[in-house]
């Protein structure tokens, strides 16, 4: 089955209308009170879709019973069935400290087509689709990934740069690439961000490497795969219940490496408006008496498009 134009647009909608939810909260270091504005007007308007949709991807599990929960039904029940994952408010310190690079997300799939990831972290890598698949892999070493990319590219590594989340945990891998002189991104927050930046080469990343969210590796899986990119992720656990909980959600292989069709196949749609400025697009703008939105998408085409839209302050 093929995802209809008219579910992309009414998505565009969502996040756009999730994203302008936020717009009272940019720079007033309140993110909870951001990430529950866009949540709220987020799961009201996927409820009036005519779909069968189930979030696998979502704001928390069923016994933290938030909005958006793990399992949450979606939609009206008339319509095809889908898999939803949200992230309301991707980079929500960034929307209370009015950063750049906050952005309202979803992707979707046809039922069953999506990973239902725990929330746990993810070891991730990730490059456009400009190499082969097997030029970089999560089982080769630092050195290995950099040399097998200059190879490919014919680059010298202080030609090349590495996205990765700032954070002490890659302490290993930043000194390695700096031994290795490649130029490193560091990014504060935001890794969906992150991973998507491999997708064009504009954007001067060539590859994504390092541990964030579980959730938001699938997301990023979900747009990279209609670009036709590289992305590799494998779980990472930090307690038992943490495993039980994996276990629980069907994971069998905790230590498994998932290619990306283990974690998006068939159609998929992905969409994310810019809350404030992000690489890709503008965030929300308010102009008299509209709000001026920007979103990024993928359908049918393997590059990134951008939409604009002009929504009427109520
Ligand atoms: P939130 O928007 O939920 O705050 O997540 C932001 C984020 O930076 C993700 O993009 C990333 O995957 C994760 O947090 C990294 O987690 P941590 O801050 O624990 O390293």
């Amino acid at each position: 089955m093929k995802l209809s134009k008219d579910l992309l647009n009414n998505l565009i909608e969502i996040t756009s209308n999730s994203a302008i939810a936020c717009y009272p909260y940019i720079g007033k270091n309140e993110k909870v009170l951001a990430d529950k504005a866009a949540t709220d007007v987020m799961r009201f308007q996927l409820n009036n879709l005519n779909i069968k949709g189930e979030v696998v991807i979502g704001e928390g599990e069923l016994d933290e019973a938030p909005m958006l929960y793990i399992g949450e039904k979606l939609g009206n029940g008339n319509g095809p069935k889908i898999d939803i994952a949200v992230d309301p408010v991707e980079g929500t310190n960034f929307v209370a400290k009015n950063l750049p690079g906050a952005m309202s997300v979803i992707a979707i799939s046809e039922k069953g087509n999506l990973f239902n990831s725990p929330e746990t972290y993810m070891q991730k890598i990730a490059t456009g689709n400009h190499v082969p698949k097997d030029t970089v892999d999560l089982d080769y070493s630092i050195e290995q990934n950099i040399k097998n990319y200059c190879d490919e590219t014919r680059k010298k590594p202080n030609e090349i740069t590495v996205c990765i989340l700032d954070r002490p945990r890659h302490t290993n891998i930043i000194d390695e690439l700096k031994r290795l002189n490649v130029n490193i991104k560091f990014i504060s927050d935001g890794d969906v961000s992150g991973v998507l930046l491999v997708a064009d080469k504009k954007f001067g990343v060539d590859i994504f490497m390092g541990i964030g969210g579980g959730p938001e590796g699938v997301i990023a899986a979900a747009a990279l795969d209609k670009l036709n990119c590289k992305f590799q992720g494998r779980f990472l656990f930090s307690s038992k219940e943490e495993k039980n909980r994996a276990k629980k959600m069907g994971v069998k292989d905790l230590n498994k490496k998932y290619e990306i069709n283990e974690i998006v196949k068939g159609d998929s749609i992905f969409c994310a408006t810019g809350i404030t400025r992000c690489e890709f697009m503008n965030g929300i703008v308010r102009k008299n008496d509209k709000y001026v939105t920007e979103t990024i998408f993928t359908y049918e085409k393997s590059a990134l498009q951008i939409v604009k839209k002009e929504i009427s302050i109520t």
